[in-house]
């Protein structure tokens, strides 16, 4: 019997890589039914919600979101509907491989892969002004939470995750030099979960001097692990190790309920265009499927995807190419075996 998924196409080139990644899905004979719901700016203009109930019930039901990217306006405005989804329904781990395609960029060969705690840290949302000599914003303050619960299941996942795929050392990075308290308990309750784990190689590092050591030599690196913010930096950061934004896949798993998306956003400046690449959601569609147990069409994607990317036929504005978005689709598609 098929499985049903939510799929949101969100905003700006949303829509174009989600009917892209569909079109693959499909070809593929993924065995998947779509249930297409709004969210973002989208949802906003159609129906005066960022975050419908019913785009809600969509998920808490079918259980896996596939979602583009959703604009969210700066500084002011309604609050990240991205945040407040991985909140809902609680996706913890946010699990971002970094991985080579496009080959004859600065690095040859990067396998990485960014855990970041998805719940807690600076992103928790708790801030407010305060008012001083008549002005009302004369600072702002943000608290950043850390908990032993939080920094635990966090740290746990990464462990299993590195056992699970044959991985052989996670690094955690943190500032627990300046930050004793929220960053030093990360630190304390990681170390203790290392303990359960004597088959997987452990080390910590400090967060800035770990951006620097990413750069320099990436290949000492295998499973990263790190709270909310830091996470959000370095996964861009390492997006760029290969080939950039359009590369970068994501899972936001939780106990029950996982949300697949690409790492970039709604791109505005190239927004209906037509020349947004896919191959991030599209990695993102293949992390889904293997989550729901089929490895067997997530790789066959994958081998696709690759072939067209290695021919340099159909490559994208971004990979240095001409091609549009439905021309690499297309491509893909006939690159299926
Ligand atoms: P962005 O990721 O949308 O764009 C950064 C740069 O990368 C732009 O030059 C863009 O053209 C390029 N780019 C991104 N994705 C691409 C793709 N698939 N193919 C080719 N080029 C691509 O980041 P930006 O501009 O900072 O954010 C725009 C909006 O997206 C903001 O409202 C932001 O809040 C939102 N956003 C949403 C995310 C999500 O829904 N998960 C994640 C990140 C940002
Ligand atoms: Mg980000």
């Amino acid at each position: 019997m098929s499985k049903t998924i939510t799929v949101v196409p969100g905003d700006g080139i949303g829509p174009e890589v989600t009917a892209a990644v569909l079109t693959i899905l499909r070809s593929a004979g993924a065995d998947l039914e779509y249930e297409e719901q709004l969210a973002g700016i989208t949802a906003l203009e159609r129906v005066n919600d960022p975050l419908p109930e019913v785009t809600l019930d969509s998920i808490r039901r079918n259980k896996v979101v596939l979602k583009g990217p959703l604009t969210t306006p700066s500084g002011t405005g309604f609050r990240s509907i991205n945040v407040a989804v991985r909140k809902e329904f609680d996706l913890y781990a946010n699990v971002r491989p970094a991985r080579t395609i496009l080959k004859g960029g600065r690095y040859e060969d990067i396998d990485l892969v960014l855990i970041r705690e998805n719940t807690e840290g600076l992103y928790v949302g708790v801030e407010h002004y305060i008012g001083m000599h008549g002005d009302p914003r004369a600072a702002a303050e943000s608290v950043m939470i850390i908990t032993r619960f939080g920094a635990e299941r966090i740290s746990r996942y990464a462990f299993e995750y590195a056992r699970e795929h044959g991985r052989k050392k996670v690094t955690l990075a943190h500032k627990a030099n300046i930050l004793k308290y929220t960053q030093g308990l990360f630190l304390e309750v990681a170390h203790e979960v290392a303990r359960d784990y004597p088959d997987i190689e452990w080390e910590d590092r400090i967060i800035d001097a770990t951006a620097m050591h990413l750069v320099m030599n990436p290949y000492q690196f295998d499973v990263l692990v790190m709270e909310n913010m830091f996470g959000d930096i370095l996964s861009d950061q390492m997006a760029g190790l290969v080939g950039g934004l359009g590369f970068a896949p994501a899972g936001n798993i939780g106990k029950e309920h996982a949300m697949f998306e690409a790492v970039h956003g709604s791109a505005p400046d190239i927004a209906g265009k037509g020349i947004a690449n896919p191959t991030g959601l599209l990695l993102s569609a293949c992390m889904m499927l293997e989550h729901l147990g089929d490895h067997e069409t997530g790789g066959r994607i994958r081998s696709a995807l690759t072939s067209v990317v290695d021919s340099g036929d159909a490559r994208t504005v971004d990979m240095g190419g001409t091609a549009t978005t439905n021309e690499f689709t297309d491509a893909v598609v006939r690159a299926l075996v």
